[in-house]
C-alpha cells in the first residue's frame, strides 16, 4: 500500500450503501420539499443517532458519549495507545434544512472505517468517528457547542442558561438526552490521559457555488472565515396602537429597523466578501394592535480577514446604541471564531489522496463555520469537501450526487488508511 493510497479500501466504498444510509437518516426529521429538520437533542436526533448506533454496532465498532453528548464510534488500532485519528461531522439540521449538511460527514466516516474493516486493512492508530452535539446553533445559540467543550474553548456548562424557543434550557435538554443514553458508555470529555487526537478530517458539502461551478470533484478546505454571532436585544413601551401619537412612542420595531439599517451601511461590502446576516427576530408582545416594547434580533457577521472581522465587529454596538431614536439596547456577543488556517499535514493528505483517484481538487476557504475550527488548537486538523448543487444549503433542495459524495467517502477512507498508519 503506497501513501495516501489504499486500493482495496478505496475499492470497499459502497456508493450505495452511503447513499441509503443517507436516506434512512432523512426520513428522521422529514419536511416537505426533501428537506429535514432534526434539531440537537430532541427525540429526532436520539432516533437518528440510535440508527447510528446500531450501524457501528453492527461493525463492531465501540462506541461512547461524553458529557455534552458528542457520540464516538471506535475502530480499534493495532497499537490502542496512540493517538487516534478523528473523522465526522454532526447530526443536527437547520429548521429548514437539507439532507447532507452534517449528516454525510458522520456517515462518510462510518463508511470509511467500514471499507477499511471490509478490506481487512488494520491501521496502527485508532479511528475514532464523531458525531459533534449542536452544531448549527438552530436550537441553542451557538453552534459548535459540542466541539467547543471538547476542545476546551469553553466548559461544559458555559451554555446552560441558554434557552430554545420553548423557553427550554440547554442544561435541561442534555440532562434529559444523556438520561436517555445512560445505556452507552460514557467517556471523558475532551483530550482524556492527555492524549490529544493525531489529527481529525471532517468531510462536508462545499455548501458554495464554486466545486460546482468549476467542475471539481473535491475541496481541500486549508482553512475557514471567522464568524461573529451578536444578539441585540431593543426594549422599549407598549402602548395603544390606534390612540398613542407616534411622539409619545418608544416603539422597538422602528428602532430596530433603524439599527438594521445603520448596520447594512456598516458592514456593506462592494466586493461582498462579509457577510452579514440578521436571521432571527422575535418580537414582544407580537400583538396587531400593540405597539411593540422588546425586540431581539441575531447578527451573523463573517469575514476571512481577522483585522476587518474584528473592526467591523467591534463596532457593531455603537453604531446599534448611535441608530436608537427612543429605546435602549444592549448588545450581546455569543459567539467569536477567529479566521483558522489548518497545518498542512491533513490538507496535503486530501490532496495527494484526490490526485490518486484522479479526482480533480481545489484548495479552498470555507465560508461556512464547522466543528472543525475549534479542533485546530489541538491537532492537525483538515475538511473535505464535495460540491452540492446550485451551491445551495440551510435549504431542503441542498443536494450532492450519490457519485460526488462516494468520492469523498473514497479520498477520506484514503485519508484515513495514511493518517492512521503514521
Ligand atoms: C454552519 O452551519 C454555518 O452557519 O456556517
Ligand atoms: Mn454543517
Ligand atoms: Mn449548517
Amino acid at each position: 500500500m503506497s501513501a495516501g493510497v489504499a486500493p482495496n479500501a478505496v475499492a470497499a466504498v459502497s456508493e450505495a450503501r452511503q447513499w441509503d444510509r443517507l436516506m434512512q437518516m432523512a426520513q428522521l426529521g422529514a419536511i416537505p420539499g426533501d428537506g429535514v429538520n432534526r434539531a440537537c437533542l430532541t427525540d429526532l436526533d436520539r432516533q437518528a443517532r440510535r440508527l447510528l448506533i446500531s450501524w457501528a454496532e453492527a461493525l463492531g465498532l465501540g462506541v461512547s458519549v461524553d458529557a455534552i453528548g458528542n457520540l464516538f464510534l471506535r475502530h480499534e488500532g493495532t497499537e490502542p495507545g496512540l493517538a487516534p485519528v478523528l473523522a465526522g461531522s454532526h447530526m443536527d439540521t437547520q429548521p429548514n434544512g437539507g439532507r447532507f449538511d452534517g449528516i454525510w460527514g458522520v456517515l462518510a466516516g462510518l463508511e470509511a472505517v467500514q471499507a477499511l474493516r471490509e478490506a481487512g486493512i488494520a491501521t496502527r492508530r485508532p479511528v475514532e468517528v464523531v458525531a459533534w452535539t449542536n452544531e448549527e446553533g438552530g436550537r441553542f445559540a451557538p453552534g459548535c457547542m459540542g466541539s467547543m467543550a471538547y476542545a476546551g474553548f469553553k466548559p461544559a456548562d458555559a451554555w446552560d442558561a441558554v434557552a430554545d424557543n420553548d423557553g427550554v434550557t440547554f442544561a435541561a435538554a442534555l440532562r434529559q438526552h444523556l438520561a436517555l443514553e445512560a445505556d452507552i458508555p460514557r467517556r471523558g470529555l475532551g483530550v482524556v490521559d492527555g492524549v490529544a487526537p493525531f489529527a481529525y478530517v471532517e468531510p462536508h458539502i462545499e455548501q458554495g457555488p464554486r466545486l460546482e461551478s468549476g467542475g471539481l470533484d473535491i475541496g481541500v478546505v486549508d482553512g475557514i472565515q471567522g464568524s461573529r454571532w451578536f444578539l441585540v436585544e431593543i426594549f422599549g413601551r407598549t402602548d395603544h396602537a390606534g390612540t398613542t401619537p407616534l411622539a409619545m412612542r418608544k416603539d422597538a420595531v422602528q428602532d430596530m429597523l433603524r439599527a438594521i439599517a445603520a448596520l447594512n451601511e456598516l458592514t456593506h461590502d462592494p466586493d461582498d466578501v462579509l457577510r452579514f446576516t440578521v436571521g432571527r427576530i422575535e418580537v414582544s408582545p407580537n400583538s396587531p394592535n400593540t405597539v411593540a416594547d422588546r425586540v431581539r434580533f441575531t447578527i451573523d457577521l463573517r469575514h476571512p480577514d481577522r483585522a476587518v472581522l474584528l473592526a467591523r465587529g467591534d463596532a457593531i454596538e455603537g453604531v446599534v446604541q448611535g441608530a436608537l431614536r427612543t429605546c435602549t439596547a444592549t448588545v450581546t456577543e455569543r459567539f467569536h471564531a477567529l479566521p483558522s488556517r489548518f497545518d498542512p499535514l491533513v490538507p496535503d493528505a486530501v490532496e495527494r489522496a484526490a490526485a490518486a483517484l484522479g479526482l480533480k481538487a481545489l484548495r479552498m476557504t470555507s465560508g461556512a463555520f464547522h466543528d472543525a475550527q475549534f479542533l485546530v488548537p489541538l491537532c492537525p486538523t483538515g475538511m473535505i469537501f464535495v460540491p452540492c448543487r446550485g451551491g445551495v444549503s440551510h435549504h431542503p433542495s441542498e443536494y450532492s450526487e450519490p457519485s460526488q459524495l462516494a468520492a469523498g467517502a473514497r479520498v477520506l477512507t484514503a485519508v484515513l488508511a495514511d493518517l492512521a498508519n503514521r
